[in-house]
């Protein structure tokens, strides 16, 4: 959360700065801000999107060659312009933006107000900001002393940009727990919460890590521990280009992302996957196949969308790997006190490789012996960092809040996952394994069939937008698909949406039926499918509006649906894959419908860094 944007060199500061937080928007948006540094410290922030922002910049005084910029997701204080960042210390002479949390912000806050301080914010930022200046004006230190001591007392998580107007053309970054990027330019730096706003000026770029501080200064980068050592800086090379992070003609990022789809799809089994011989190649974890083949135990943590690819991977493991399979909710799994043997495997799964709580999740099963594997998108990422090994989902860059191509991703690579240790186990058949094969080798060729079938979701989003609440229901393969269905049209429409086992509705939910509740049912000929369709008369009995998702020419399930999307036959494993596509492009449709601003839902952020 909270996206942090930091440059110096001899350029004007301000509209790359604003460029980045453009990029980096989706990672909140209720407020943002810039600190420019020429003569004078001068800092600019507005409640609302960098677009206001902009607004009231317009005429100012805007030069200058170093400047920071913060596009804020509310922790500690309303969205206001007075919680905005970047915030000023007492003395005016330092500024700084965040993005994290400082827990023990109330203590520091105590001893501050003692010492007589008035704060002008609710933030914690502000509180950490001016503990710094008072550790430096105490012990008449330089401004890098008096933050490596102040850091050593924070709890909690952090990135953190600083100038200080005594220091024109220098920015002082440290983190723990946020992720943070420098770009390497010729006489230039540049800093982002992720490599986006830099991406048009270098593809030379150092991660840094945890517990690190960096001074960072047109022509030299120092990096430092907090211990005051130095560190050589790794400097590693991009593999993104600017076309993946920009809208490409589409209205918004999501509907471009979910017509990437049979790309991203490919581009994930590509190299992987090789039908013509039965096999599957995945180099990142071959080095655990031993690990993978003895194991008893695989526990999946993830949260939100990733975690419904780790619940439809569970049936796939126990199909073909027969294995004993867990899928936990990362913000659960850290704050019990699991069973963890050494030698179990933990899969996280992450888009983004930043969720706080998945992070902190895998650091306490690796503590307890467990080997990590990653399933993450972002390449870098401090998930993909800390993992012993893992497989990129490779869908490029996502941008839209919520996910959909990077679902698919994680999908096509647990699949392979599961398939590779069903053959290492041999747990499934080489017969069985290589019609499978065959068949997600055609799923990109399928879910671009879906894509050609847009007119008639767009249809039904018109005729359902103005429903209350909407039930989803799917059972086996695709209980799961209907929860990620549930979760998209929630996040992007803010229309009430449960997803529901389809069996289970009777234990409760069909009480919810009547003539005015959609109920989209996933309803794809699978081994559930007669179950599903007495589902599905149930609800019609009761006068409930039926939306099925079914096979092409199923027409005993068309029957049964006041309106239907269809999606081509699929094995049973695979189908989610296709059935989540007519379900992205419904929530799509009726947020557009309802006038809500897909890409950026109100509340929510892309990467949630916070816990
Ligand atoms: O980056 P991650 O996959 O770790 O993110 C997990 C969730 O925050 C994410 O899937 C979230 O639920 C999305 N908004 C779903 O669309």
């Amino acid at each position: 959360m909270c996206g942090i944007v930091g440059y110096t060199g001899l350029r004007d500061a301000y509209p790359i700065v604003i460029k980045g937080l453009k990029r980096l928007e989706y990672r909140g948006y209720d407020s943002t801000g810039v600190a420019l540094m020429s003569d004078t410290l001068r800092v600019y922030k507005k409640m609302g999107k960098v677009a206001s922002l902009e607004e009231i910049t317009l005429g100012k005084e805007l030069g200058g060659n170093t400047g920071i910029g913060h596009t804020r997701w509310a922790t500690h204080g309303e969205p206001s312009d007075r919680n905005a960042h970047p915030h000023l210390s007492a003395s005016g002479k330092l500024a700084m933006i965040h993005n994290g949390i400082i827990e023990n912000y109330g203590q520091l806050k105590q001893e501050l107000i003692n010492k007589g301080y008035q704060l002008k914010s609710d933030t914690d930022t502000e509180v950490l900001l001016n503990f710094i200046e008072e550790i430096k004006n105490n012990n008449a230190c330089s401004l890098e002393e008096a933050i490596r001591i102040a850091l050593k007392r924070v709890t909690g998580t952090y990135v953190i940009l600083l100038i200080d107007s005594e220091m024109p053309d220098t920015i002082i970054a440290a983190r723990k727990g946020s992720p943070l990027v420098i770009g390497i330019g010729k006489g230039e730096h540049f800093l982002g919460s992720d490599a986006s706003p830099m991406l048009e000026y270098t593809k030379e770029v150092v991660y840094v890590n945890d517990y690190e501080l960096a001074i960072v200064k047109p022509q030299e980068l120092i990096l430092k521990n907090l211990g005051n050592e130095r560190l050589t800086p790794y400097v590693q090379k991009l593999d993104i280009e600017l076309a993946a992070i920009e809208k490409g003609g589409y209205e918004h990022f999501m509907l471009k992302e979910i017509f990437e789809q049979p790309k991203t799809i490919f581009d994930c089994l590509r190299g992987r996957l090789h039908a013509d011989t039965g096999t599957i190649t995945l180099s990142g974890i071959e080095q655990y196949s031993k690990a993978l083949q003895k194991a008893n135990r695989i526990v999946m943590i993830a949260c939100g969308t990733s975690w419904h690819a780790g619940l439809t991977a569970e049936y796939i493991f126990e199909e073909c790997c027969r294995l004993n399979v867990e899928v936990e909710y990362a913000s659960e799994f850290r704050y019990r006190n699991p069973v963890i043997h050494p030698g179990d495997i933990i899969l996280a799964i992450s888009q983004s490789g930043e969720t706080a709580d998945t992070l902190v999740a895998i650091e306490n099963a690796k503590a307890k012996g467990a080997i990590i594997l990653g399933v993450v998108n972002v390449v870098g990422s401090s998930i993909a960092r800390m993992s012993h090994a893992g497989a990129y989902t490779h869908a490029g860059p996502e941008i839209g809040v919520a996910s959909t191509k990077a679902f698919t991703a994680q999908l096509a690579v647990l699949t392979m996952i599961a398939f590779k240790i069903g053959q290492l186990r041999n747990t499934i058949s080489q017969e069985r394994l290589s019609a499978l094969l065959h068949e997600l080798e055609a799923i990109p060729a399928k879910v671009e069939k879906i894509l050609s079938y847009v007119e008639p979701i767009k249809k039904i989003a018109k005729q359902y937008a103005q429903a209350r609440d909407f039930l989803y229901l799917g059972r086996g393969y695709n209980f799961p698909v209907a929860l990620e269905g549930a979760l998209k049209l929630k996040e992007i429409s803010y229309i009430h949406a449960e997803g529901y086992p389809a069996a289970e509705m009777k234990h409760g939910p069909i009480a919810l039926v009547d003539e005015q509740l959609p109920v989209v049912v996933v309803a794809t000929r699978d081994s559930y499918h007669e179950k599903v369709l007495s589902n599905m008369q149930e609800i019609k009995a009761r006068k409930g509006r039926v939306i099925g998702i079914i096979t092409e020419e199923d027409t005993a399930a068309l029957e049964l649906c006041e309106a239907a999307l269809h999606v081509p036959a699929a094995d049973e494993m695979l189908a989610p894959m296709l059935n989540v596509i007519p379900l992205q492009l419904l929530a799509y449709y009726i947020g557009v419908e309802k006038g809500c601003d897909v890409d950026k839902p109100r509340n929510l952020a892309k990467s949630v860094t916070v816990e």
